[in-house]
């Protein structure tokens, strides 16, 4: 039986990787519905390829777009959140969850309350509604797979374990672009130095999200929801070469750790095929070439955006969704060359310390919040400029 699957953001670097996965193992996976933002022209290319049924694109004006694509094809176009959230509920096995940002909360958990096994990479949705998205997915009886490397990595190294027996996660961290880089460089850093991953590839949110380091304090965040370990047992730890992807260490001292390339079309696969495994076309581990794995202590004063995600996770509450907004707002602000590099942990402090919100009980007040937050970062930003 062929594995029915819907890609929510098909067009983006994760969603890419899940349909040349597809593309690879056609005998595997029945493509149900893909969805992309605005890009009306790839979403198309990709319905085709896979043969997917339903194509959707959030932005409605895309709609006349994407329909002139897919006249005459078995697939249907339609547009906007409604549809958006009809294809994530689709009679589906598995939903890839790949839309970046809070953007991706609703849908996702429109998969979750329809009961769907959800291979999730959409990690911002996990972090601003982690508490209702896990008690959602308890209720519906929904599997949330981690897709993201580490927790992927985490996931896979506590198969077959008890939860009383792990002491302590390790999540690895690459250090981003300016690992080695001063203060005086990442103040003059630009949007084009900070996409510049050496390790990975991958898109641009998530590319400045390393280059800060807010991408590990968002996923101590996930990995704190998914696990259900406190921030103080969840460490994080620098290695430059991405080659082990996160460790789990258990009570009687064992650290077990998940290794390989840095490609995520393997964690992606995990995901796909779980619970058995699949082939991928990533590189073979060659330990004897890479020579050494090396880990360091990461930097708290040069990337306070880990220091201030600890926090937000500390203070709970409110304060992931204040931190994954203002963060949104900000690093958008960076790439369109708004402010610059060093500003993006200032206005994330700055809009926490600035909160006395409530902790959200529902996805809606979640979603108010976020709009809320994001207008005060955006204010705060055209204050800056004016000063
Ligand atoms: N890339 C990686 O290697 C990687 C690794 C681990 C975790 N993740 C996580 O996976 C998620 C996706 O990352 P990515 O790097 O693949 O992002 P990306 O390349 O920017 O792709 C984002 C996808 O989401 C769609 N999208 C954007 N805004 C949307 C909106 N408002 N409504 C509906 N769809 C929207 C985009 O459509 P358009 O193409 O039309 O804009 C695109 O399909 C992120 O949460 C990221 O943190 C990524």
């Amino acid at each position: 039986m062929k594995r029915r699957i819907v890609i929510l953001g098909a067009t983006g670097s994760v969603g890419q990787s899940t349909v040349d996965l597809v593309e690879r193992s056609p005998e595997r996976f029945d493509v149900v519905a893909v969805t992309a933002a605005t890009k009306t022209g790839a979403l198309a290319d990709i319905a085709q390829r896979t043969g997917a049924r339903l194509a959707v694109v959030a932005d409605e004006r895309g709609l006349p777009d994407l329909q002139a694509r897919l006249a005459g094809t078995a697939c249907a176009a339609a547009a906007g959140p409604v549809a958006l959230i009809e294809a994530a509920q689709c009679d589906a096995d598995l939903v890839i969850a790949a839309i970046v940002g809070c953007a991706g909360l609703e849908p996702v958990m429109a998969a979750i309350r329809a009961g769907r096994t959800v291979a999730l990479a959409n990690k911002e949705a996990l972090v601003t509604a982690g508490a209702l998205m896990i008690d959602a997915a308890a209720s519906s009886g929904a599997t949330i797979l981690p897709v993201d490397s580490e927790h992927n990595a985490i996931f896979q190294c506590l198969a077959g374990s008890r939860s009383e027996d792990v002491s302590r996660l390790i999540l690895t961290a690459s250090g981003g672009p300016f690992r080695d880089a001063s203060l005086a460089d990442m103040r003059a850093a630009t949007a084009a130095q900070a996409v510049a991953h050496p390790n990975w590839s991958m898109g641009a949110k998530i590319s400045v999200d390393s280059a800060t380091m807010m991408n590990k304090g968002l996923e101590l965040i996930e990995a704190h929801f998914l696990f259900g370990l406190p921030s103080e047992r969840i460490d994080i730890i620098v290695h430059p070469q991405s080659v082990v992807h996160s460790m789990v260490e258990f009570v009687d001292g064992s650290v077990l750790a998940q290794l390989g390339s840095p490609d995520m079309r393997i964690p992606i696969a995990y995901a796909m095929a779980w619970p058995e495994r699949m082939a991928t076309p990533a590189d073979q581990l060659d330990l004897a070439a890479i020579g050494r794995l090396d880990f360091r202590a990461p930097d708290f004063d040069l990337f306070p955006a880990l220091r201030i995600a600890r926090d937000a996770l500390q203070q709970g509450g409110a304060a992931p969704v204040v931190l994954n907004a203002a963060n949104e707002v900000a690093v958008g602000s960076f790439l369109d060359g708004r402010i610059g590099f060093c500003e993006i942990a200032e206005l994330v402090e700055q809009a926490l310390a600035a909160s006395s919100s409530a902790a959200p009980t529902s996805i809606a007040d979640v979603l108010a919040l976020d709009r809320f937050v994001r207008a005060g970062v955006e204010t705060a930003m055209t204050t800056r400029c004016a000063g």
